[in-house]
Formats: structure tokens, C-alpha cells, sequence
């Protein structure tokens, strides 16, 4: 008879080397779920704000790209969920945060990091199935500029997505701002003109509203008249 030898030892799991990199990305994330409790103290939940935008993006559409990357939140939700986003920012000064954020969320190789100004995009012809922006806008010198470049970027049958702050979110962000002696950019609404302007080109337009921002949807006509 043999007899089976019971293995006692207890099965170790080898130690995983953590990259240098993600070290850092976790000490970022650290710090920048401070800065979200920060913020929900005030009454602003960005989490639950980047959720409502989006459920509010229900079609697949790429390539996406991002206008006014900053610390990198949206691009990263977007990287989540497409698998080939380009962020564009005027300042490189936040990318590396950006970069922290994707290298921490597992998704740095879905996103390309392009400086450039949302007012004069370096794309010659709409290339896009996605242009989206979120909370830049108000940051904006020359919003509707970059909006109608948005908009030229954008194939036909493309998705714009663009959320910014309501009355609400700003007044948040100001009572916010100046516990920390900030003043924070308050330019009046331009939605409605958007959303009118789309309409007349002929593309369907849907403006939603919640948890401190507005959203404006609008599918552009698979055969867009460009002049
Ligand atoms: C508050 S941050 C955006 C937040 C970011 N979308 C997020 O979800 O984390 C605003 C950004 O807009 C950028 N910005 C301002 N004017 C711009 C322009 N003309 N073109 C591109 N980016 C611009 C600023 O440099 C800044 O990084």
C-alpha cells in the first residue's frame, strides 16, 4: 500500500514585484480620494458625477477623443469602458497626474496624451467617433471655438458628449474655492445656444441634468452638410 503524504506546508503566493510606477499611482489615488471627499464635503460628488455622464453615453463609438484632460478623470472612465482614447490639453502641467491615474486604473496603453488647444485641433478631417469633454469647458478662453472643433472632428453618426457644471456646481465650486482663497472660472451657460445650433444642423440633441452638471447628448446626421 503507499501511502499519500499529506502537504502540509502552506502554499505561499511568490511576492509580486510592484513597479516603482504604480507605487506612485497608489499614492496618487491616495491623495486624490482626499480631494473627492474634499469635494463631497461641499455638496459635489465627482464619482457619482462621472457616473451620470456616463449612463448618459449608451453607444459604442471610437476612436474617442477627450478635450481638456486635466488630472485625467474623465479620460479614464473613458479608457474603461473604449479601448482607444486620445486626451487633449492645452497644459501639460497636470499629465502626469493623468498618466497616475490610468497607470492606477490599469488602462495607460488605451491613452494617448496630446498637448494641444481644443480651439485649433491638430486633425485636419473628422476622424473621431466619440468627442467628449467634461468640467473643462468653464476653463475654456474661446468655448465656442472649441466646440465647433469638436464638432468638425466628429464622423458622421459620431457622439458628443459635453458636461459642465449647472448653477448648482458652480456655486459649489466657488464656496469650495474660496476655503482655499481660489477663485474658479464662472462663465455664463452656452448650452442652450449649442443645443440650438445642433438642432438646426440637423443632429439630435438631448440636454439632461444632474448632480451639479449639465449634459448635452447630440448625434451628428450621417451625412453632415460641412461648409
Ligand atoms: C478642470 S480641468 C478638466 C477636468 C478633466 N476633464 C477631468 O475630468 O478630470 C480643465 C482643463 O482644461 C484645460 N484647458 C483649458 N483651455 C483649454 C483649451 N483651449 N484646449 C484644451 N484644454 C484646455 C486646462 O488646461 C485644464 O487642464
Amino acid at each position: 500500500m503507499v501511502i499519500m503524504r499529506k502537504n502540509t506546508r502552506k502554499q505561499v503566493a511568490p511576492l509580486r514585484r510592484i513597479s516603482p510606477q504604480m507605487t506612485q499611482a497608489r499614492a496618487y489615488r491616495k491623495r486624490r480620494l482626499a480631494r473627492y471627499a474634499f469635494m463631497r464635503s461641499f455638496g459635489y460628488d465627482p464619482v457619482a458625477a462621472l457616473k451620470f455622464v456616463l449612463t448618459k453615453v449608451r453607444w459604442r463609438r471610437t476612436p474617442v477623443l477627450d478635450i481638456g484632460t486635466g488630472k485625467g478623470d474623465f479620460a479614464v472612465a473613458l479608457a474603461r469602458r473604449f479601448d482607444a482614447v486620445t486626451t487633449l490639453d492645452i497644459n501639460i502641467g497636470d499629465r502626469r497626474f493623468a498618466r497616475l491615474a490610468a497607470i492606477y486604473a490599469g488602462v495607460a496603453d488605451r491613452i494617448r496624451f496630446v498637448v494641444g488647444d481644443g480651439a485649433k485641433l491638430p486633425w485636419r478631417r473628422p476622424r473621431f467617433g466619440l468627442v467628449a469633454s467634461m468640467n473643462a469647458f468653464h476653463h475654456m478662453e474661446y468655448p465656442d471655438r472649441v466646440f465647433a472643433e469638436m464638432c468638425r472632428v466628429l464622423l458622421p453618426g459620431g457622439i458628443l458628449v459635453l458636461a459642465d457644471f449647472d448653477k448648482s456646481g458652480f456655486q459649489i465650486m466657488d464656496d469650495m474655492c474660496r476655503t482655499e482663497g481660489e477663485t474658479h472660472p464662472h462663465p455664463p451657460s452656452r448650452f442652450a445656444v449649442w443645443k440650438a445650433s445642433l438642432t438646426r444642423q440637423g443632429y439630435r440633441v438631448e440636454l439632461f441634468r444632474d448632480c451639479h452638471l449639465q449634459v448635452l447628448i447630440a448625434i451628428s446626421p450621417e451625412k453632415i452638410a460641412r461648409s
